[in-house]
């Protein structure tokens, strides 16, 4: 029943411990919306936002507290539920600094929309959005509750474009946390970039604000919904889906020898098959720092299983989530991505990208310092 404190340099949800559920949202600014409405939206959502985090209904009236003649401020289905370690963390897409708000010039300068990639699918019903929100927490109601209640909050301001249920985390932000597995079955997040990372953190995830003072202390997520074909890889040799990631199966070693957190060396060769005993065409060898001039990614993705296609084969895969201090790191290491083996099993189908603003001061709003 712990609660994750909300105020702080940083905002809550990043670096923090990953929890077991996620709700995301992404949400666009209704057509009549002006400057004052984002304002007063941003407020009343950090107002809610705090309030949830304690474990406490949106509002002091509550679920029950308003009087039978009104419907109640707070929805009610986490009544009873403690914070379960809820994070609400809100973000601001690249459309948000568009004509519409007079913001143009508070747009930080990595705030730009993804160029497209090879083998990308993407569906403008899983992308986009003016504004991000996202709830993580132990309990997926308490999860859903967040982004439920923040979604009313924002009637006739704000309105939903789409939303991401996650199950199941697919990575690690301490090693005090065995790391998870995603849907094909390999531990994800072994090379993460740790809470405890200071050097890390400062490097490749933390904005320093020297273009936008706002920014400082914040950070950019990438977001994309990756379709995995589960059949397809279900029928793929075990030798064969290790030489696609790098790692073994079992432990997440990497495939040059030694345990989970050994570092990969990328020169040993295989005895067996002559070549590199980590492909060159290994996820885990393009995705390394070494093959991207340095770059890091810290990873905080869920996986989702959306029911099943007509042909009865899963709707599933991998939400993956990255923070960077700028969007760069992604696309430069996506663009390595190009010649992944993993590209034949997977499918990207929606696509985000938003500036995550400085920790929330006691008392402030998230995006203090945008309007002044
Ligand atoms: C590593 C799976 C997509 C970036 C890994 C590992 C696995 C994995 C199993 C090895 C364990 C680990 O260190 O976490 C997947 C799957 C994906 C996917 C199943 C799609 C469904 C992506 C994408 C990116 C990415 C889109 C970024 C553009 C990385 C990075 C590492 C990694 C940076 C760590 C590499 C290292 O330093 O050793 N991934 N991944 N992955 N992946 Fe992915």
């Amino acid at each position: 029943d712990r609660v994750v404190p909300f105020h702080g340099p940083h905002q809550a949800g990043i670096t923090t411990p990953v929890q077991q559920h996620l709700y995301f949202a992404s949400f666009d600014l209704t057509s009549t919306a002006d400057r004052d409405d984002v304002r007063s939206l941003l407020a009343d959502w950090t107002d809610a936002a705090a309030r949830m985090t304690r474990g406490e209904e949106v509002t002091a009236e509550g679920a029950t507290g308003g009087g039978p003649y009104k419907p109640p401020d707070d929805t009610g289905e986490a009544l009873g539920l403690s914070a379960h370690a809820l994070t609400v963390t809100f973000g601001f897409g690249p459309s948000l600094f568009d004509d519409r708000f007079g913001l143009a010039d508070r747009r930080p300068r990595e705030l730009v929309e993804l160029p497209s990639f090879a083998f990308d699918l993407l569906e403008d019903r899983y992308s986009g959005g003016d504004l991000c929100i996202q709830a993580c927490a132990e309990d997926p109601q308490v999860a859903v509750h967040a982004i439920r209640n923040l979604s009313r909050i924002a009637f006739g301001r704000a309105q939903v474009r789409w939303t991401q249920l996650g199950y199941g985390r697919t990575s690690t932000t301490t090693k005090a946390q065995a790391t998870p597995r995603n849907l094909f079955g390999f531990k994800d997040g072994t090379a993460n970039v740790f809470g405890t990372d200071t050097a890390d953190l400062e490097r490749w995830v933390w904005s320093d604000g020297s273009d936008q003072p706002w920014m400082a202390g914040g950070s950019f997520l990438v977001a994309r919904k990756i379709a995995m074909l589960i059949e397809s890889w279900d029928r793929v040799r075990l030798e064969e889906q290790e030489a696609i990631i790098g790692r073994d199966k079992g432990e997440g070693a990497p495939l040059s020898g030694g345990r989970e957190f050994t570092d990969p060396d990328f020169d040993v060769v295989s005895t067996q098959a002559g070549g590199p005993a980590i492909p060159m065409t290994a996820h885990m060898r393009l995705a390394h720092p070494d093959q991207n001039g340095g770059a890091r990614l810290l990873r905080r993705g869920y996986n989702y299983v959306e029911g099943n296609n007509d042909l009865g084969q899963l709707n599933a895969g991998l939400f993956f989530l990255a923070y960077g201090r700028s969007p760069q790191q992604f696309i430069d290491i996506q663009r390595s991505l190009a010649t992944d083996a993993l590209n034949e099993y997977i499918r990207h189908i929606g696509s985000a990208v938003f500036a995550i603003p400085r920790g929330i001061r006691p008392g402030g709003s998230v995006g203090d310092g945008l309007f002044g």
